[in-house]
């Protein structure tokens, strides 16, 4: 089913902000930088999931499922029952691997699911991007069965001027003008809880998990996949010079830097079963 314009619409350009720009899947570090992304991720994510009482029977649906780890790890749980991979662009997700997982191309700002359809729905990094973000999450609360649960994960991005560091304030000022250009809210995480206690789900949990640069490890690996990426778009866009993206990397050379760029925010609520 289908809610919005034909593709190519104005309706469906809005909804589609990953096809082009800092984050396409055409560029060819997307793939490693979504990698470095579930690496960095995944650790929380599945012991959140494991605190829940997934079932092998359970249909489960990952939003925006990426390359696809969050979706193997239900299918590989999921034996009995049946897990949705959903994603604007599916050419990350292996789409011949056995078991119960079906890889679908699906755009949540136009397409739908009939309601009751899942036991679980995931969504992890993709509502921000969405400009129809409330109306979607109000969506899978449709598709949700009776007493089944939505887990959705957001990054609160802090105000890059409240950074004590010029580089990273210069950089981050531009990236946020971006964001909020193609209709990004990248404060939305904040009002995560509040949503989802006024859809009607209850046995709510929160999570927040401080994504902090310059303490070395995994996250500054993807911080700094994700920096180089979108800051070569945005010099070769003219938002920023070459000298100012360098120097954001070059940040990361200094034993003095230590910033917490956003926190992300996790949550997670169960439909009642009447
Ligand atoms: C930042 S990635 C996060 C991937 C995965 N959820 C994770 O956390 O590892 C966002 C994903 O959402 C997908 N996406 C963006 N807009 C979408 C839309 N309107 N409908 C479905 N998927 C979308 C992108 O293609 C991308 O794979």
């Amino acid at each position: 089913m289908n809610r919005a314009g034909a593709p190519g619409s104005q309706a469906a350009r809005l909804t589609d902000p990953y096809s082009k720009g800092m984050v396409s899947k055409d560029l060819p570090t997307e793939r490693e930088r979504l990698r470095l992304l579930e690496r960095d991720s995944d650790p929380q994510t599945m012991e959140i999931l494991q605190g829940l009482p997934v079932k092998a029977s359970w249909r489960c649906l990952d939003l925006g499922a990426g390359a696809g780890s969050i979706a193997y790890w239900l299918a590989d749980r999921c034996r009995e029952g049946h897990v949705v991979a959903a994603d604007i662009d599916v050419r990350f997700l292996d789409h011949a691997r056995p078991g119960t997982l079906e890889v679908r191309q699906f755009d949540v700002g136009r397409d739908e699911f009939p309601a009751g359809s899942f036991d679980l729905i995931h969504a992890r990094s993709l509502l921000c991007h969405v400009p129809t973000r409330d109306t979607v999450l109000a969506q899978a609360v449709e598709w949700l069965a009776p007493g089944g649960w939505l887990m959705v994960g957001e990054p609160y991005m802090f105000a890059a001027d409240t950074s004590p560091y010029p580089p990273l304030q210069r950089f981050y000022r531009a990236v946020d003008e971006r964001w909020i250009a193609q209709g990004s809210d990248m404060r939305w995480a904040r009002r995560l809880p509040g949503l989802m206690a006024h859809a009607g789900l209850h046995q709510l949990g929160v999570a927040t998990r401080p994504n902090c640069m310059g303490l070395g490890g995994v996250h500054d690996a993807f911080a700094l996949a994700s920096i180089r990426q979108i800051g070569d778009v945005m010099v070769k866009d003219g938002d920023i010079t070459q000298a100012e993206r360098d120097e954001m990397v070059a940040l990361f050379d200094d034993p003095m830097f230590v910033d917490v760029r956003s926190v992300f925010i996790t949550v997670w609520g169960q439909k009642p079963v009447t």
